[in-house]
């Protein structure tokens, strides 16, 4: 199987991460919109028309699925994306919604919901929790997480202050979803603010249960070619991979 993994920049790296790890294909093509990052903070309509351009760059290869990686795409433009598709799309929202609900049994339990302004103006987690019967969702923007990790800060002042800035308000939540690729990168800081070692739901780890569910894969790879593309200094991406991925 060969999959190509869509982000708006560098984060679905850490979406990469996973898929390698679990052996899931023998090839994947990563494409990351870096001429264009952030699309967080990027409205609607602007989002689906960058994805759906996304889907024509991967009729360039002979794939057999595409992975949505970016969580801000997966809110607003994954049935768009669905649409001008000959292969299946697949993004991680759904399937942090999945992941959620396979950790957390008590659907009374407090479920705070990070990511971009754009993930979190959907309120595309929220829709799916709520239908599998959660109620009690706080959902909170954390855009400077996002230049934070490409700056390499993965701990120190400026990220405490930032943790601070925004979770100081809230309640301890039983589960946080880490909802943008960014943010498994910071995950121990994130689940470190709360002292209640809230559990932690990582876009890479749901996608490879939700691929586990709903695709057969008869075989596992032990290694996975990578090939990357980047609208903008592909050596940047190509060097983070290495940093990220070990490759
Ligand atoms: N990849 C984006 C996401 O997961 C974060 C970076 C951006 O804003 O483009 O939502």
């Amino acid at each position: 199987m060969k999959a190509g993994v869509f982000d708006s920049g560098i984060g679905g790296l850490t979406v990469v991460k996973s898929l390698i790890e679990h052996k899931l294909f023998e090839e994947i093509v990563y494409y990351g919109d870096t001429a264009r990052v952030p699309y967080g903070s990027k409205d609607k309509n602007t989002i689906i028309r960058y994805a759906i351009e996304a889907v024509e760059f991967f009729k360039n290869f002979e794939l057999d699925i595409i992975i949505v990686a970016c969580n801000s795409v997966s809110a607003y433009a994954l049935a768009e994306m669905q649409e001008v598709s000959d292969i299946p799309v697949v993004g991680v929202v759904e399937a942090g919604v999945a992941a959620t609900a396979k950790k957390i049994q008590n659907k009374n339990d407090e479920i705070l919901i990070i990511g971009t302004k754009a993930t979190v103006a959907s309120k595309a987690y929220e829709k799916g929790l709520k239908e599998l019967g959660f109620h009690s969702l706080v959902a909170q923007a954390t855009p400077l997480f996002v230049p934070l990790v490409e700056e390499g800060i993965f701990g120190g002042k400026v990220l405490e202050a930032t943790l601070e800035h925004y979770f100081k308000p809230l309640k301890k939540p039983s589960a946080i979803i880490l909802g943008c690729t960014h943010f498994p990168l910071i995950s121990e800081a994130i689940g470190g603010y709360f002292d209640n070692e809230p559990v932690l739901v990582h876009s890479g780890e749901a996608i490879v249960e939700l691929l586990e569910r709903d695709f057969v894969f008869d075989s596992r790879f032990a290694s996975t070619r990578l090939r990357f593309f980047a609208s903008d200094n592909p050596s940047f991406l190509k060097s983070v991979a290495k940093r990220w991925l070990d490759t």
